[in-house]
């Protein structure tokens, strides 16, 4: 090192700061890569991140311009001397790189590279990457001073830093890809359980406005009336379920009053009969009952879709602090434990989910000819 231990010192320190500030991969790569070169006062750095097949997932230089750069043309492959450092995991500490036996050439554009320095970066067994110095400048004019034993100690340590910066890196980038996804699959849900029902329903009052329109012009229009709520409703959902807003209805007018209107709505849109009785019902906590709609939402939809019911009957009542919420057909009923958990259908796994998410629970009754009962209970405040 051309500085004191105490400078020297403080470069590092501020070098593993630099590193530790960044989250994303290629910052904290670039930011290992400057420090390297200035640390340790080469005229060039590199820093490869090799993929599975023989090439580099990323590769970040220091010291080279961006025109030089541009004209090298393609990233390295992992030959020579690169090759070894990755596979062997050890250091290389070369006088001259161009007289290394392993030396395969590099292209035209390629600046010229003499002493060498290279590390592995390591986490466990495992190399995820090589960092490599070239050209250390010399306080003499001529001729080359090389790297020393000296260099290779304090890069090893600002590899080790490396191995630690890059892996928190990775589990940044793959905790953010986790929350994305996590909100792919709550839209995934909401759009499921409330809109798709809400375009179900329209597309049978639709077809009934349509067969009826010149029998009964009147009884059409209504149908028709019905249409243009309905395609309001399902815009409202939508609209909440985008923005990770409860349905308006609940804050407006309480869960009884909002599963009474929808149950309304039901019953005029398809030939079953669909009621609603509420016993003793207090105000839940705001999750609780959004989850007790949902989960309502569903079960009213598959019993319509599925059961060929003549009757669906859902009641909410009160339990202890608490509510349990049924909905009960007298349709075909099926066998729960036929239905796979993953796969297509996404109701029953998607109402159990909504269930645990509160506290609750979920029980589905159902046998083929039994018609079938969804129970859930939440625990209250
Ligand atoms: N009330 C019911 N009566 C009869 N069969 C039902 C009833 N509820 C559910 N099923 C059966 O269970 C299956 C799974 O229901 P689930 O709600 O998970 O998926 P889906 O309704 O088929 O599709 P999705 O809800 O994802 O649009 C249904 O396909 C149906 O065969
Ligand atoms: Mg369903």
């Amino acid at each position: 090192m051309s500085q004191g231990p105490r400078s020297g010192l403080a470069a590092v320190s501020s070098a593993l700061l630099a590193m530790s500030r960044h989250l994303e991969v290629r910052d904290v790569l670039k930011t290992i890569v400057a420090s390297a070169r200035e640390l340790l006062d080469a005229q060039y750095a590199a820093l490869g991140v090799p993929d599975d097949h023989g090439g580099f997932a990323q590769f970040v230089v220091d010291g080279v311009s961006d025109a030089q750069w541009k004209a090298i043309g393609p990233l390295p492959r992992q030959h020579g001397i690169l090759a070894a450092m990755l596979k062997d995991a050890k250091p290389q500490r070369l006088a001259d790189v161009r007289t290394d036996p392993r030396f395969e050439g590099w292209p035209s554009a390629h600046p010229d590279l003499a002493d060498f320095l290279g590390l592995p970066i390591r986490d466990g067994d495992e190399v995820i990457g090589a960092l490599f110095l070239a050209n250390k400048n010399c306080p003499k004019p001529e001729g080359t001073c090389g790297f020393t034993a000296d260099d290779e100690e304090l890069l090893s340590i600002l590899a080790q830093h490396a191995a630690i910066a890059l892996t928190n890196a990775r589990l940044y980038e793959r905790s953010r890809e986790l929350t994305i996804a996590e909100e792919r699959s709550r839209l995934a849900h909401e759009l499921h359980d409330a809109v798709s029902q809400k375009l179900f329903s329209l597309r049978l009052t639709a077809q009934a406005a349509t067969a009826l329109i010149d029998r009964d012009p009147a009884r059409a229009k209504g149908e028709l009336q019905q249409v243009a709520a309905l395609a309001a409703e399902a815009a409202d959902e939508l609209r909440a379920a985008v923005v990770e807003l409860r349905p308006a209805a609940l804050d407006e007018d309480g869960l009884v009053a909002t599963l009474r209107t929808q149950a309304q709505v039901l019953d005029r849109a398809h030939t079953a009969h669909v009621t609603f009785t509420a016993h003793g019902v207090r105000a839940l906590p705001a999750a609780q009952e959004e989850a007790l709609l949902r989960v309502a939402q569903e079960a009213l939809h598959n019993a319509l879709r599925h059961s060929g019911a003549d009757r669906v009957d859902v009641t909410l009542a009160r339990r202890g602090s608490g509510a349990v919420l049924r909905v009960t057909d007298d349709g075909g009923g099926f066998d729960p434990h036929a239905i796979r958990r993953a796969g297509r259908h996404l109701g029953l796994v998607s109402m159990r989910d909504r269930a645990g998410g509160v506290g609750g629970t979920l029980t589905v009754e159902s046998a083929p000819g039994k018609g079938t009962t969804i129970e859930m209970e939440v625990p209250g405040g």
